[in-house]
Parts: structure tokens; sequence; C-alpha cells
């Protein structure tokens, strides 16, 4: 599968674009990029620095004048006819990040629908970014409240949703009245350059939505240190999160933060046992585990574990590891080498730490960056498996007793991005949403993404909303305006 199967090769952009062009970077330096399920090489993309994101900067600063003054609902229309030719493209859109991403075509088509779903939602809510008229504590004066648009904004996402995670921070700002520039993962560029060719199909002006390709220090930083650049969205590690506020505080930007996690998923004695593994199995390996709010810690109630450890390690079992494009693959491969080293050390950690190893546990057979779906039960809770995030398709499971002590070990973590919990007990539902620490908690459910819900995390995983009406917030300034002389 390759660039003859796109219905419209001209969606695989091997250029940048930024100021009005398609471009190669100035040094002629160029970045490959790799298909992880076969590791052949896709292509190029250019490796730009310092002298072409000041150049994208300039035009995003002057585009900002024009585009914050149109009225909303100019931009909302330009917005969703983005949306739509996402829609209109889904498949090619799907292929490349298959190609360049891994996953499953079926799961590329879901993250499609994702990510033009922030389009369409906040094509409407730019709409509604009201203000307040506030009663004056004076006769002679009146009191209003603006929202405006921070400004230019940069957008810097990572490879395991190579759409969604662009459009969910572009969608709002570019709704707000801000303008962007977006510096995608260097592993997963294609599916951002298509993305900046439907924009400008859909007629967003070229310097709204700009994307620079290249190496994350290279742009990032310049971006970061630019007084002209009045907001950083960043989605990916908490340790790279720290190093941008820490570098943000000589500008004094607004910031969202949308870092790892480490989500517990409890399930109690009293829960439905079909369900939680159903629940369980989704929030584990979509994606091959390499998402924000996979399943981290699997902390199963005494009564209960036993029998989940059976039908859960029957549902993994029936899990498929390949190609993407193969329709009966569920798991794809990890994105590279390090990702699997890493799976490597997990499992020898774990087993090193009394865990017992059920499934998986091991690359599988001579292909490369393919890791099976692993399930291991009672290791400590010393090992790098609780402690950290793994961010592949390990299962860890542990056994807690009381009530108490499953909040316990769920909270006992700097992380605080999503965690998750079974039980029919209407008193344990009320207890566990006031007492769990994460931005987002699903009773009962795995799969918590959508773009109406805000999504986003507590504690080291950061600040910031993104999806819902929170969302546009994020672009938005509040000005206070006092008119006196009445
Ligand atoms: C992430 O892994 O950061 C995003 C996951 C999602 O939006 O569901």
């Amino acid at each position: 599968m390759g660039s003859e199967s796109l219905k419209r090769k001209e969606l695989w952009k091997r250029q940048a674009f930024w100021s009005g062009a398609w471009r190669d970077a100035v040094s002629g330096k160029t970045i490959r990029v790799i298909d992880p399920a076969t590791e052949e090489i896709l292509g190029t993309v250019p490796s730009l620095g310092k002298i072409e994101t000041l150049e994208a900067i300039e035009t995003s600063k002057k585009a900002f004048v024009d585009w914050s003054s149109r009225p909303a609902k100019e931009r909302s229309l330009l917005i969703r006819n983005w949306s739509d030719l996402m829609q209109k493209n889904r498949e090619d859109l799907a292929v490349l990040m298959t190609l360049e991403q891994g996953k499953p075509l079926n799961e590329a088509r879901g993250e499609i629908d994702y990510a033009s779903s922030f389009l369409e939602w906040f094509a409407e809510e730019g709409k509604r970014t009201y203000g307040d008229i506030v009663p004056s504590h004076r006769t002679d004066s009146k009191i209003e409240v603006l929202k405006q648009p921070v400004g230019v904004c940069g957008i810097l996402t990572p490879w395991n949703f190579p759409s969604s995670m662009i459009t969910r921070k572009a969608g709002a700002a570019l709704a707000a009245g801000c303008t962007v520039i977006s510096k995608p993962s260097e592993l997963t560029p294609f599916s951002a350059l298509a993305l900046v060719a439907l924009a400008r199909e859909a007629g967003i002006p070229d310097g709204v939505f700009q994307v620079l390709t290249g190496y994350p220090e290279e742009i990032a930083n310049v971006l970061i240190d630019h007084p002209d650049v009045k907001k950083i969205s960043f989605t990916g590690s908490t340790r790279v999160g720290k190093s941008i506020m820490e570098r943000s505080s000589k500008t004094l930007k607004r910031l969202s933060l949308e870092l790892g996690g480490n989500a517990p998923f409890l399930i109690f004695d009293d829960a439905d046992l079909e369900a939680a593994v159903k629940g369980a199995t989704l929030s584990k390996f979509r994606n091959a585990g390499q998402t924000c709010v996979c399943a981290n810690r699997f902390l199963i109630q005494s009564g209960i574990y036993e029998d989940f450890i059976r039908s859960f390690s029957e549902a993994v079992s029936k899990l498929r590891v390949g190609n993407g494009f193969d329709p009966d693959v569920t798991i794809g491969p990890l994105i590279n080498e390090a990702a699997v080293a890493k799976m490597e050390l997990h499992v020898e950690d774990a087993l090193h730490n009394g865990g017992e190893l059920i499934l998986g546990g091991k690359r599988v057979q001579e292909r490369k960056l393919f890791f099976s779906p692993t399930l291991i039960s009672n290791a400590s809770k010393n090992s790098l498996s609780f402690r950290e995030e793994i961010f592949g398709p390990i299962a860890s499971v542990y056994r807690f007793e009381s009530l108490e002590e499953g909040i316990r070990l769920a909270n006992s973590t700097p992380s605080g991005l999503a965690a998750y919990a079974y039980t029919n007990d209407y008193k344990k539902i009320r207890i566990l949403s006031e007492r769990i620490e994460s931005g987002i908690l699903g009773i009962n459910e795995g799969l918590i993404s959508s773009e109406q819900v805000p999504f986003g995390g507590i504690k080291e995983s950061g600040f910031g909303r993104e999806g819902s009406k929170y969302g546009i917030q994020e672009y938005l300034q509040v000005k206070y305006v006092c008119i006196g002389g009445f």
C-alpha cells in the first residue's frame, strides 16, 4: 500500500507550507518518514529551522489582523468547509495515517472522524464566545467584558494522533479568531500536511494555518521564545511540558499542556464483569496502547480478581497484531525501536518485581516493531508499570481489598489525566466521582473521548481543556471595559 492507493495523490505533500507557499528548507535538509509496519522509507519532508519559523510568525501576525476582525460566522463557514473536506477525503487521510503511524486502517478512519468533529464543533462554538455586561458600581459608567482572541498560537502535537490533536487545537484557535502555526511530530508529518492542503481548499487564508515540519527543538523553541507568539498548546510528555513551561516564562505565554497520564482502571466486586472486560480491552489496547488516556494500572478488587484475569486474558488473546492495512488486524506496530525497547524493559522489570506473565511479553517473532499484547498479574506496586506511563500494549493487573485502598492506590501517582472505575453501586460512584484525582473519569465506560467533552488533566498531567465549550476559552482573553461619562 502506498501513494498509488490514494484517490487524490496531491494530498500527499512532501513540502511544508508557510508564508503562502509549499516550500523546502532553506538549508535543503530533509527528514525521512518511516512506515513503522514495514520500516521502509515513505518519503521525506523539509527539516525547517529558525529562518523559516521566523517567517511563519511574521506571516501569522499579519494574517491575524484580518482573520480576527472577520465576523465569527464567516470564520465558522470556512472551518466547517474544512471539516466537510476532511470527511470527503476520509479514506485518503486514513490511508496516509496508517502508512506513517501504523494504526489499523479502521482506527485511522475513526481518528479522521474524531479529528473532523473538532472542526465541526468549534465552527459552531466560535459563534458563541459571549462576553458580559456587568451592572456598574457607578451611575455614570457602563461595564463590559469582551472575549478577544489571544493572537498567534503555536501548536505542538504528537505522533500518536496525527490529525485529531491538530484539529482539536487549531479548530478552537481559528474559531476564536487566532492564527496558528502547527508543528506536527517529525514522525507523522504527512497527515498534518494533508490537513493544510484541505484547509486551503476550504478557503482558510494562507497565513491563518501554517504547518512547519522539522525537529522539535529547531522550531518549537523559536515559537516559545518569540514575543509575537502569544500562546503555546502542547500535547506530549510531562518532561517536555515542564521544560516548555519553564522556557515560556521569559515571555509569559498562555499555555495549554496536555501531558502524560498513569490511568488507574478500578474494577469492584459488584461490577458487571463482561462490561468491565470490554471497557478494559478498549481502553488499554486502542492505538496499541499508545494514548495518554490508556488504562495503565488495572486495580481489581479481590472478589472479582480471578474471574477478571480469566475473562480479560480470553479477550486479549483474540487481538490480532500486524500491518494496519490487514483488515483482521486490531493492533499495529509500535512507533519506533525505542518504544519496543521500553516495552521490553517494562516486562523485564515487572517479572523481576514478582509479576507473572500470562500472555505476550515479547516482540512478535521476526517483526521488529510489533509487540504482542501482554498481560501481567501480581507485579509489585514498585514496578515501573505501576509508577510510569507504559504507552504500549502491556496490561498490568494488581489486587486491592477495600474502597479506601482502591482510591488510595488510584491516586498514588503525580499524574491526573484519565481514570476509570467499574461498579454498580450508586454510592461508590458518587464517592469515586468526588475523590478520584483526575481531569477525566470514566465510570462503567472505557472510551471517554469526544469533541463535546472537556479533555485535559490535573496534577502533573497539565492544565487547560480541549474540546467542549471550555476548549475555545483557552484561545480567548478577557478584557474589562469601563465606559464613563454617562
Ligand atoms: C492522547 O493520547 O493524547 C489523546 C487521546 C484521545 O484524544 O482520546
